[in-house]
């Protein structure tokens, strides 16, 4: 679905590079996870691929077209990007208009972008808060709010960068579900930025950053085997995982499985 060739980008140029030449592809209708500490150079990979940053060195494909200045504006209409902070991302008094108002550009009918506001609304478990201030949400609600948002857009791929990391437990765990819902029920490509490993289980395929560079990709099970890589990356196995480890004879299991096998 999307494949980076060789990226690299300098904040300022006497600078170490933030992205240092790596080279990724995101399947169509996988869920990957990207996995980093702070400073990794996971935003700067996102914002390169939305368009945020322009003067970035090397290619980035969307199916087979390489993305260039004249088809960039088509090609990233497939993308659509929920932030960190649920609140800096509204714009509209309700929740309703606020879904709506991202629609506003793409120059469609009244009745279809009513029925994508409902249709997305649906999705995130929010028709019934349609008529709500935003800002009057939980943070959990906001970010369901956001995600409507970009799936009223009609994305290819979903990106989320960081988008539970300032929830409570209780919405976090809302958001996620709601996501691992939308990925098993619509296919949508799912780019998920997090440094938190306990929210990666679901993960079709994993990507480990560090200092700007790739240093780990595979399936869950073979970046939670790889503990050095993992602690020279300065992330933790989960506590979770660790347990499953040490009362399963090192086999491998999901937070979800371990929970089964211990009852
Ligand atoms: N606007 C900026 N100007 C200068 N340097 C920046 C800027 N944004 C990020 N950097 C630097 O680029 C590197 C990568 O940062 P980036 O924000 O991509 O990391 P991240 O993995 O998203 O971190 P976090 O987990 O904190 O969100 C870091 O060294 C950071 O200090
Ligand atoms: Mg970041």
């Amino acid at each position: 679905m999307i494949s980076l060739k060789d990226i690299a980008f300098k904040y300022r140029s006497e600078e170490a590079y933030a992205l240092d030449h790596i080279s990724i592809s995101f399947n169509a209708g996988e869920w990957t996870s990207i996995i980093g500490h702070n400073g990794s150079g996971k935003s700067t990979l996102v914002k390169i691929i939305m368009g945020i940053i322009e003067d970035y060195e090397g290619e980035i494909y969307v199916g087979n077209e390489l993305l260039t200045e004249k088809n960039k504006q088509r090609l990233r209409r497939k993308f659509a990007i929920v932030f960190q902070n649920p609140d800096n991302q509204f714009v509209g008094a309700t929740v309703e208009d606020d879904v709506a108002f991202g629609l506003e550009n793409l120059g469609l009918e009244r009745e279809e972008m009513i029925a994508r506001t409902e249709h997305a609304l649906g999705l995130v478990n929010m028709l019934e808060f349609r008529s709500h201030e935003p800002h009057r949400l939980s943070g959990g609600q906001k970010q369901r709010v956001a995600i409507a948002g970009a799936l009223a857009l009609q994305p290819e791929v979903l990106i989320l960068d960081e988008a539970t990391s300032m929830l409570d437990p209780a919405g976090r765990n809302e958001v996620l579900s709601i996501l691992w819902n939308l990925h098993e029920q619509l296919d949508t490509t799912i780019l998920y930025i997090t440094h938190d490993l306990t929210e990666i289980d679901h993960s079709d395929k994993v990507i480990v950053m560090n200092d700007g560079s790739i240093v780990g990709e595979g399936t869950v099970e073979e970046i939670y085997r790889d503990k050095e890589m993992l602690a020279r990356s300065s992330l933790k196995v989960p506590y979770t995982v660790e347990i499953s480890n040490a009362l399963l004879d090192g086999s491998f299991v999901t937070h979800d499985e371990l929970v089964v096998r211990l009852l």
